[in-house]
């Protein structure tokens, strides 16, 4: 992180899981950051502006930027609407994407946050940024536009990065958790309540978590890959785990014992390439079983197995 201090920076989706410690770990890091989001919810406000972040309001959707300052040095661009409305899924995440772009052309930087859900998935293979695109999230409950406006949001970043000349990575994010954050808490919650966890029929259900920690570290060196043309690059932990794995761990942890529901209904193993973010000299630090073992005294000590 040495060579992220004394910007401006915006920071899109700071109440969001992933960018909200993106955004206060930048802050304590000597830049000015601004976090950005509609924020309808105030309250939300007070927690990063005590850690040091700039709140603003922004509406992707709307194309309202007016609190953006017009000197923003680097973007990390992380705000994403979830909803079951195309309009709305391309409206946010693919226009608003590039026109935000638009109102930051003057930024020596722009990493738009996609997703490895962009890709078709192909059983166990490690994917490549070359790799067919498809559809992975269709079959997840409430997730029927993620996939597609991903997409498109990549191609309206992709064609504005050309046409403003601002030097942008596209980095496809694997599954991304916390001490206080992630799918497994979503897990941890069903195995508490001995509630059938979902893993795909192609077993094992595998894919590249990335540690909070080690998704901060990782920022300058995605960010050392922004280009016009625009880089697309995966992004995730060196280590390939899965629905399995980390249901299995928690169980040891608290005693608690899973159950597995095979299905077509939810996502399928997505495995993300990593030699090209390898290649930046970047590599995690922070193994899955240690990450869930954080995560687990973090959240909840009292279910920790003594
Ligand atoms: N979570 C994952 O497992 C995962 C996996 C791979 C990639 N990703 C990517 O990582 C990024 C962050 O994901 P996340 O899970 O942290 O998201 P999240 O928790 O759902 O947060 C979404 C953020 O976007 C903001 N937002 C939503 N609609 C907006 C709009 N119209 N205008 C401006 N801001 C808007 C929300 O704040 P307001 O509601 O206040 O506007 C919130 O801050 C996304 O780009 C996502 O695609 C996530």
């Amino acid at each position: 992180m040495d060579q992220l201090t004394g910007k401006k920076i915006l920071v899109t989706g700071v109440t969001g899981w992933v960018a909200g410690p993106v955004a206060t770990a930048l802050a304590a890091n000597g830049n000015t950051v601004y976090g950005a989001a509609r924020l309808k919810d105030a309250s939300k406000r007070e927690p990063l502006e005590v850690a040091g972040v700039k709140t603003i309001s922004i509406d992707l959707a709307k194309q309202r930027f007016d609190e953006v300052p017009d000197d923003i040095d680097v973007v990390l661009h992380f705000a994403v609407a979830k909803t079951q409305d195309f309009e709305l899924a391309f409206a946010a995440n693919a226009d608003g994407s590039a026109a935000l772009m638009e109102k930051c052309q003057g930024a020596e930087a722009f990493l738009h946050c996609s997703s490895t859900a962009v890709y078709e998935p192909n059983g166990h293979v490690p994917l490549r940024e070359t790799d067919p695109l498809g559809d992975s999230h269709r079959p997840m409950p409430g997730m029927t536009t993620y996939s597609i406006s991903k997409i498109a949001g990549e191609v309206m970043v992709k064609n504005m990065a050309k046409r403003v000349g601002v030097p942008t990575v596209i980095a496809r994010l694997s599954v991304p958790y916390g001490d206080l954050y992630g799918w497994m808490t979503f897990h941890l919650m069903m195995l508490e309540h001995k509630m059938p966890i979902a893993v795909h029929t192609d077993q094992p259900t595998n894919y590249a978590p990335i540690h909070s920690d080690d998704l901060i570290r990782s920022i300058p060196y995605l960010l050392s890959l922004a280009s016009v043309p625009a880089t697309i690059v995966n992004w995730g932990g060196d280590e390939v785990a899965g629905v399995e794995d980390w249901c299995d761990e928690l169980g040891r942890l608290t005693g608690l014992t899973p159950t597995y529901e095979p299905t077509t209904a939810t996502i399928a193993a997505i495995i993300p390439d990593l030699e090209k973010l390898h290649s930046t000299g970047f590599h995690t630090t922070i193994g899955w079983k240690e990450g869930i073992r954080r995560q687990l005294t973090a959240t909840r000590p009292d279910l920790v197995k003594q």
